[in-house]
C-alpha cells in the first residue's frame, strides 16, 4: 500500500493506491502537513470512496459508471493497469490512472490534478474494447466528503433571477440536481456545496463540486449508511445518446472540486485563481449595450446619439444587440439570417461602427448562432437543419428552434457567417446568446445535446483561433449558460437579464462564487427597471454594477444632464478601482444584519468594499462593518470612495480617514453608517506604505 498525496495552498488529496483495483480517495480537505505517504498507513482505516464508485469496490451507493450491452458486461470490476503520478509537495501535481475489465470489455483512464491553488480537477475516459456496442448511461466524477459535512447548499433560479440559494441537511440518500434543458440552465446550481453545520462565507469547512459543461448535467451529493458521503458531477446522458462501438471512447467534461477550511470564500477563491491562471484578459472596457435602450428599433440617428452619450460618460465599448440582421424587426423572425439587414442598414453597420471607433470605443455585435426562427430564409431553404425529429417540430420557445450544429453543413454555414462578419467589421466583441431550453434534441436519430454542445465548443474554438483578439460574452437569456466549459472559451458572462440592482446584489453575490468580478457583466439599468418595474436611485444601480465588469444598458439619450454627470462619476470611479476589482480576492462578510450586505475585493496593497443597505433595518443600531480579508499585520488607511449615499448618517471616519491595522478592521470593524434602503457605500482601504504591525511589541 502506498498512499499518494497531492497538496497545494493548504489543501490535500490522499489517494490510497494499494490493491489491485482503482485507487481509493481517503481524504480531500485540509493539508496533512509534512508527512510521508507510508506514515499515514495507520490513519487509512477511515472509509474511502473508490475513484470511480462501483459495487466491485464495495460501494453500494450510486455508481460512477453505468451502461449496458447485450451479453456479459456487468458488474464491472477494474484492475489497475498503470498509475503515473507527478506530485510536488505544496505545488499540487497530476495523476493518471489506467484500468481495465476485459470481461466487461471496458477500459478506463482517469486524469486527476491539483493546481497550485489547491483546486482539484478530474475527468474519466471510458473505452469499449469489446465487439458489441456499449450503451453508456452515465459517467461521473466523485470525491468523498467527511461525516462532519452536515449541510448542503445549492442554487436554483429562473429567467431574471438566477442563483437563488437553497439549503438543507445532508442526510442519507442522494440529493441530485439534474438538468435536461440542453443548456446550462437558469436553475443550474453551478456549485453544489457540502459543509459543516452553519457554514458561512467566512466560516466553517466546505467542499464543493462543479461540472464544466454547457449541456445536460448532473450534480449530486450522496451519503450511504456506512457513514461515507461524496460529491459528484458530470454530464447527464439520455438513453441512447452515447453508444460506443468497439474502440470508441467517451470522455467526461472536466469536473472541479474545491475545499475551504474557512467558508465559501476560500473555496470560491481557488476557482477564481484557476480561471485567472488561464487566458489573461486585457483591461475590461466599460460597456454600453443598447438592448434595453432601443430594443429592435435600430434607427441610425438614435444609435449614433446613444454612442455620443456613451462616449461622453466614459464608456469604452459599444455593443449592438439583437435586431441588426435580415428580417429581425421583432423576435418572431430572422434568427439564422446572419446578413446585415439591407433595409435597416443600407450602408451596412459601417456608419455606426466607424462612428463608435471615432469616439474611441470598441465595437461589438450580438449573435445567437445556435438558434433559428422557422420564419427565416435559412429555414425556408433548409427546414431539415432544425435539431429535432424530422416528422415534427419541437415545442417552440420565444418563437425559435435550435439549429442542428452537429450537421456539418449547418456548422460550416455558421462559421462562414461569423468569420466573415467578425472580419468585415473588425469586431472586438461578440455577445453570444442562446435564448431557449432545447426540447426534443434528436440528431441523426439519437439524443443530440452531447453532440450539439461539442459542436458549439468547436465553433467557439475555431472562431477564436481565426480571430485571437476577439472577445466573447456567454449570454443565454441572461445567466443560463454560466459554467467552466463555456468560460474556458469565452471572456465574460451575462449574469442575468435583470438589471434591477436589488435583485442583482444577490444574483452577483452567488454567481460570483464561480465567476470572478472581471468576467461578470453587470450593467446600470434604466431608472425604472424593465423586468421588475422597480424604481431605484442611480447611485444604487451604479454602486451595484461597479463591482463587476461594469456596463450600461439604459437609454442615455433620455437621461438628464445631472444623471449623465453622476453616471460619468461612477464610471470614473470604476476605472480607478478596477485594478483591484478585477484582480483581487473576493470577500463576502457574514454580516449579522439580514437587511444589509458587506462584500469586497482585496489585493495585498488595497481593498474595495461595498456596504449595501438592501431593505430597512429592524434595529436602530447598526452592526459594525468588520472588513474581511485584510492582512492583520498591515496598517490601512480607510476612506469613503465615491459619493456618500443620499440621506445617509455617516460616522466620523467618513469625514476624516482613519488608520487601523487589518486585525482591528477585521475584528472590531468600523462604525456603520445609517443608510436608507437601496443605498451602497463604497469604502476603499489602502495599505500605509512601510508600516508592518508585526514589528509592534504588543502584536
Ligand atoms: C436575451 C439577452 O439576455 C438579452 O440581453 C438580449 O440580448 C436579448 N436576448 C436579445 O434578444
Amino acid at each position: 500500500m502506498s498512499p499518494l498525496i497531492l497538496s497545494a495552498a493548504g489543501a490535500a488529496l490522499l489517494l490510497d493506491t494499494g490493491g489491485q483495483g482503482l485507487p481509493r480517495v481517503r481524504h480531500f480537505g485540509a493539508g496533512l502537513g509534512p508527512v510521508a505517504g507510508p506514515d499515514l498507513l495507520p490513519a487509512l482505516a477511515a472509509p474511502a470512496v473508490p475513484l470511480l464508485p462501483a459495487q466491485g469496490d464495495s460501494w453500494y451507493g450510486r455508481p460512477g459508471l453505468s451502461g449496458s450491452r447485450t451479453g456479459e458486461h456487468w458488474p464491472v470490476r477494474w484492475t489497475l493497469d498503470r498509475l503515473d503520478a507527478e506530485a510536488t509537495p505544496g505545488a499540487g501535481g497530476t495523476v493518471t490512472i489506467a484500468a481495465s475489465d476485459p470481461r466487461a470489455g471496458l477500459e478506463l483512464v482517469s486524469e486527476l490534478a491539483m493546481d497550485a491553488g489547491g483546486l482539484v480537477t478530474m475527468r474519466h475516459t471510458v473505452t469499449n474494447t469489446a465487439a458489441t456496442p456499449y450503451r453508456l448511461e452515465g459517467l461521473t466524477c466523485a470525491l468523498p466528503v467527511p461525516e462532519r459535512a452536515a449541510e448542503l447548499l445549492d442554487f436554483t433560479g429562473r429567467w431574471a433571477l438566477e442563483k437563488v440559494p437553497q439549503r438543507r441537511a445532508f442526510g442519507h440518500g442522494v440529493w441530485s440536481r439534474e438538468n435536461r434543458r440542453g443548456r446550462t440552465g437558469h436553475d443550474a446550481t453551478g456549485l453544489l456545496v457540502a459543509g459543516t453545520e452553519a457554514f458561512g462565507c467566512r466560516s466553517g469547512e466546505v467542499w464543493a463540486v462543479h461540472a464544466g459543461w454547457s449541456g445536460d448535467h448532473v450534480h449530486y451529493a450522496e451519503r450511504v449508511h456506512e457513514g461515507v458521503a461524496l460529491l459528484a458531477a458530470g454530464e447527464l446522458l439520455e438513453p441512447g445518446e452515447i453508444i460506443l462501438a468497439q474502440g470508441e471512447s467517451y470522455r467526461t467534461p472536466q469536473v472541479y472540486f474545491t475545499w475551504s477550511g474557512a467558508g465559501l470564500d476560500d473555496a470560491s477563491a481557488r476557482l477564481h485563481a484557476h480561471l485567472r491562471a488561464g487566458r489573461a484578459l486585457p483591461v475590461r472596457p466599460v460597456t454600453l449595450n443598447n438592448w434595453e435602450a432601443t430594443y429592435f428599433d435600430h434607427g441610425l440617428d438614435r444609435l449614433l446619439e446613444l454612442a455620443d452619450k456613451a462616449a461622453a460618460a466614459g464608456i469604452e465599448r459599444f455593443v449592438l444587440d439583437d435586431g441588426w440582421f435580415r428580417h429581425r424587426r421583432h423576435d418572431r423572425a430572422g434568427l439564422g439570417d446572419w446578413y446585415v439587414d439591407e433595409q435597416v442598414w443600407p450602408d451596412g453597420l459601417h456608419p455606426l461602427a466607424d462612428h463608435v471607433r471615432k469616439l474611441g470605443m470598441q465595437f461589438g455585435l450580438w449573435f445567437e448562432p445556435e438558434m433559428v426562427n422557422p420564419d427565416s430564409d435559412l429555414i425556408r431553404e433548409h427546414p431539415d437543419w432544425i435539431l429535432g425529429r424530422a416528422e415534427r417540430m419541437p415545442p417552440p420557445q420565444r418563437h425559435q428552434q435550435t439549429l442542428d450544429l452537429a450537421r456539418p453543413e449547418a456548422y460550416d454555414y455558421l462559421l462562414e457567417r461569423l468569420d466573415t462578419l467578425v472580419a468585415e467589421y473588425a469586431l472586438d466583441y461578440i455577445k453570444w446568446d442562446h435564448n431557449r431550453d432545447i426540447a426534443e434534441p434528436v440528431h441523426d436519430g439519437v439524443p443530440g445535446v452531447h453532440a450539439q454542445t461539442l459542436a458549439t465548443y468547436r465553433l467557439l474554438d475555431e472562431l477564436r483561433r481565426r480571430h485571437p483578439g476577439l472577445e466573447i460574452e456567454s449570454c443565454s437569456s441572461g445567466g443560463a449558460r454560466i459554467d467552466y466549459g463555456i468560460l474556458a472559451r469565452t471572456d465574460r458572462v451575462w449574469t442575468s437579464d435583470s438589471n434591477d440592482a436589488l435583485d442583482r446584489q444577490a444574483i452577483q453575490r452567488w454567481t460570483g462564487l464561480l465567476v470572478p468580478p472581471e468576467r461578470m457583466g453587470s450593467h446600470v439599468g434604466a431608472p425604472h427597471d424593465h423586468v421588475t418595474g422597480r424604481s431605484l436611485p442611480l447611485a444604487f444601480r451604479a454602486g451595484t454594477a461597479l463591482f463587476g465588469h461594469m456596463g450600461v444598458e439604459w437609454d442615455l439619450t433620455s437621461a438628464s444632464e445631472s444623471d449623465l454627470e453622476e453616471l460619468a462619476t461612477w464610471i470614473a470611479l470604476h476605472k480607478r478601482l478596477r485594478p483591484v476589482l478585477h484582480a483581487g480576492n473576493v470577500v463576502r462578510a457574514d454580516h449579522p444584519d439580514p437587511s444589509a450586505l458587506l462584500h469586497g475585493v482585496v489585493l495585498p496593497e488595497r481593498g474595495v468594499f461595498g456596504f449595501v443597505q438592501l431593505t430597512s433595518r429592524v434595529g436602530s443600531g447598526a452592526a459594525p462593518l468588520r472588513l474581511p480579508g485584510l492582512d492583520p499585520a498591515a496598517l490601512y488607511e480607510v476612506r469613503v470612495a465615491g459619493p456618500v449615499p443620499d440621506g445617509a448618517a455617516m460616522p466620523e471616519w467618513a469625514a476624516t480617514p482613519v488608520r487601523l491595522p487589518g486585525s482591528a478592521l477585521g475584528e472590531l470593524g468600523l462604525p456603520a453608517p445609517a443608510l436608507r434602503p437601496t443605498s451602497v457605500l463604497v469604502i476603499e482601504v489602502v495599505k500605509v506604505a512601510g508600516c508592518d504591525m508585526r514589528s509592534h511589541a504588543d502584536f
